[in-house]
């Protein structure tokens, strides 16, 4: 029976965390042990992490954007290199690349999920290119092979990708190094923290050796390198090896309501998600559709708004970080990006947590109709 929709009496957040009692019961005995920066958690987290993905190391950071920088540095970026990237990212995954004193190219995205296009990353290798940055979009894993056939250190941006898989091959286990976020809206939830996966045991220890600034037993200490302070909290490993422990519980929750969502805008023309491929396994961590105002009826942005106004929270993921103020100014001759440039007009991400009950994903997509119903006046 359809449910008399109206508009919903409470906001519902966008991307809310998952927290149980067991993330709170860790939290409370890490404080109890008396040792609050990185230690025994942060080490269990860094195995239990590497082998999920089956990788050999793992390495806890403070951040995805560290665990991007870190791994740079490791690959051996420097000043005057350029690094190939996706415009269709948070901006911290070209920040890493300035920090790093290198350049970023963007090179344009795939009109399917808005991925890196491998032909035109092929097409924009210089003699000066070190390394490589895609980005898994939403969890949708990026066509990795083409990228690594060009010869160049690949180094992922996996923030969207803790369960991914492709072509049969789980994301961190793949190329140099993969890069995993466990900020506050991620499948693997810490509240902030990355860390890096790698087989490779030499970039594993340069990042080792980069993350803290000190080294050494006892009050002897020696600096070898002029290192950061990106290591993570044994508070947040806590809740991270709470939450890796429920990683499949989650994805199943998030599969159902990406499966409604899927239901209901195949009925709203204009609205369309990016494809999963099927040979992948998506990370389903964002749900992101199109909207081509034409035939929706309004724009993204008229939607946004709407929706908000319909207590329901949405996101964009992403506007082009080469349409971005810094960059605009920092590198005026960047080429047009015309798929990406696009795209960033038309993405807009509907409510998907795993704190979400059925009934919350029924009100987002009752709105979204009630909407379209408006806009595009059916
Ligand atoms: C695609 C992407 N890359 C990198 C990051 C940065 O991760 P962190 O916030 O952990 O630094 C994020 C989001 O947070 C992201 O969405």
């Amino acid at each position: 029976m359809q449910r008399l929709s109206s508009r919903r009496k409470t906001l519902l957040s966008f991307q809310p965390p998952a927290i149980g009692e067991e993330e709170i019961e860790a939290v409370a005995e890490t404080l109890r042990s008396g040792w609050l920066t990185s230690g025994p958690r942060t080490e269990e987290l860094e195995s239990r992490f590497a082998e999920y993905v089956g990788a050999r190391q793992g390495i806890a950071l403070a951040s995805g954007t560290a665990a991007m920088h870190l791994s740079l540095l490791a690959a051996g970026v420097g000043p005057g290199d350029e690094v190939l990237t996706t415009p269709i990212t948070w901006p911290a995954t070209a920040n890493v690349i300035v920090h790093c004193g290198a350049r970023p190219v963007f090179v344009d995205v795939r009109e399917v999920d808005l991925n890196v296009d491998p032909k035109a990353a092929a097409a924009a290798v210089t003699g000066g290119t070190k390394a490589i940055l895609p980005v898994h979009l939403a969890g949708q894993p990026c066509d990795l092979d083409p990228l690594l056939a060009l010869g160049l250190p690949v180094i992922e941006d996996a923030a969207h990708a803790t369960e991914s898989v492709y072509r049969g091959r789980k994301v961190g286990a793949i190329s140099l190094a993969t890069c995993f976020s466990l900020y506050a809206t991620k499948n693997v939830a810490a509240g902030e923290g990355g860390i890096v996966t790698t087989d490779d045991d030499e970039v594993a220890d340069t990042i080792r050796n980069l993350r803290l600034m000190r080294r050494g037993e006892g009050s002897l200490y020696d600096v070898t390198v002029a290192g950061f302070k990106a290591n993570l909290s044994d508070v947040l490993a806590a809740v991270a090896l709470c939450q890796l422990a429920k990683v499949e519980e989650h994805a199943e929750i998030r599969r159902r309501h990406v499966a409604a969502y899927d239901a209901a805008v195949a009925e709203l023309p204009g609205i369309e998600p990016l494809a999963r491929d099927p040979r992948d396994r998506h990370a389903l961590h964002l749900y992101v559709v199109r909207i081509d105002a034409e035939r929706a009826g309004a724009d993204r942005d008229a939607y946004q708004r709407s929706l908000r106004e319909e207590n329901i929270g949405t996101s964009i993921h992403f506007l082009p970080v080469h349409r971005l103020t810094y960059y605009r100014e920092r590198y005026p001759d960047q080429p047009r990006l015309p798929v990406a440039e696009r795209a960033g007009d038309e993405v807009l991400s509907l409510p998907l947590s795993p704190a979400h009950s059925d009934a919350d994903v029924e009100d987002a997509i009752d709105a979204l109709r009630r909407l379209h119903g408006r806009f595009a006046g059916r």
